[in-house]
């Protein structure tokens, strides 16, 4: 069937579809032979806290019913942690989700968002879909936060800035007084979206209370978190973002599917977020595995950047397309970065032991080879 010329909307159409991993489940039907590590989504190789498994499989008896489209549970629940009112708590189909949420919500067509290049696909692309112009400042190779770049292009107006701090696909962490600049210097009409997706992997010495500081900018702002990664539920799809002001969250709930969270995710992520042990071990896991694993990498003359996340972002010396395929190959999936200048620059996700280690031998093979 084909297509009136005229009925896609030219911003849907001119975007890139999005890159994501390739399912466990479709590996060996397309690549023929076992998988033996993904480490290609950011994933938890530890998977969900067993308690938040027993959760969704109770709730799952109670199917037949539309969950409670308020997330009342879930959203004290965090409050609870955070220290806030759960008004000022939003539940999405995953963090993603609720950045289109966001953008919905304050997004006129020309409007202007800022961010970093490179950045999570998303942050550009869903800003795209709304009609908005977006601008990319590149962060230097050192890979410290390009405060005065974000603020140029910002200058006096720009509706949003968005970034992650830890950053994907690169991995470095916004320092307090990179990030206290930046805040002071944002334009005041301007909303800052703040994606901690990966907040949970900072060491201790790269940890600051960013949200005082927001709080006290007298901006307006969200953060953005989830439980795909360190708590392991990627497959429930939950994000939470919590904003500025419950104004912000009632206006953000008008642009989201009522019923955007379902009762068996908003049961295992209540339960995830009990299990503190299982959630430090995943935490370290990653913390000890991406030292060790970027040593490797540098031992073998490789440049990869500082990573204060579960993932490392890597030079593979050429198009990292092939490096990616070549590595597919062996059963080792990995994420080869489309946005340009880093076509020769891959993301692994720090798996366990053993699956990082086969990454390391058969990238060196691969390299070898060459
Ligand atoms: C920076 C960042 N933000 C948001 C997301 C979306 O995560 P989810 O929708 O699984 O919560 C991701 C996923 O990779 C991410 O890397």
């Amino acid at each position: 069937m084909t297509l009136h010329s005229s009925l896609i909307r030219p911003e849907i159409e001119g975007l890139p579809t999005y890159n994501a991993g390739l399912a466990a489940s479709r590996f060996q039907a397309v690549y023929g032979v076992p998988l033996r590590a993904k480490l290609d989504s950011n994933e938890n190789p530890l998977g969900p806290s067993p308690a938040a498994i027993a959760a969704a499989l109770a709730a799952a008896q109670g199917l037949g019913r539309y969950p409670d489209a308020s997330g009342a549970a879930l959203r004290t629940a965090l409050a609870d942690r955070l220290g806030t009112s759960p008004d000022r708590i939003i539940l999405g189909n995953g963090s993603e989700d609720l950045i289109g949420v966001i953008y919905r919500t304050v997004l006129r067509p020309g409007d202007h968002v800022v961010t970093v290049c490179p950045s999570f696909g998303l942050h550009e692309f869903a800003a795209q879909a709304c009609g908005a112009r977006v601008t990319k400042v590149p962060f230097p190779a050192d890979w410290r936060f390009p405060v005065e770049g974000l603020l140029a292009a910002m200058g006096t107006g720009a509706r949003v800035l968005i970034f992650s701090s830890p950053g994907n696909p690169a991995g470095p962490a916004i320092t307090a007084a990179d990030f206290a600049r930046l805040i002071a210097g944002t334009p005041p009409d301007t909303l800052v979206v703040f994606d901690e997706a990966y907040v949970e992997y900072l060491d201790p010495e790269a940890r600051f209370d960013a949200l005082e500081l927001l709080a006290a900018s007298g901006l307006a702002w969200i953060s953005l978190r989830t439980f795909s990664k360190a708590h392991g539920l990627a497959g429930a799809r939950v994000g939470y973002g919590l904003a500025h002001a419950a104004g912000l969250v009632a206006a953000m709930a008008k642009a989201r599917n009522p019923f955007a969270v379902n009762a068996v995710a908003e049961a295992a992520a209540l339960a995830a977020l009990g299990d503190d042990g299982h959630l430090a071990q995943g935490v370290a896991l990653a913390q000890a595995e991406r030292r060790r694993v970027s040593a490797a990498l540098a031992a073998t003359g490789v440049t990869c950047a500082p990573s204060q996340t579960n993932f490392l972002f890597f030079d593979c010396g050429g198009p990292a397309a092939e490096t990616a395929e070549r590595l597919r190959q062996r059963g080792i999936l990995i994420k080869a970065w489309m946005e340009p200048p880093f076509g020769t620059w891959a993301r692994v996700t720090m798996g366990t032991g053993d699956e990082n280690d086969l990454f390391l031998g058969a990238l060196r093979q691969i390299r070898d080879s060459r």
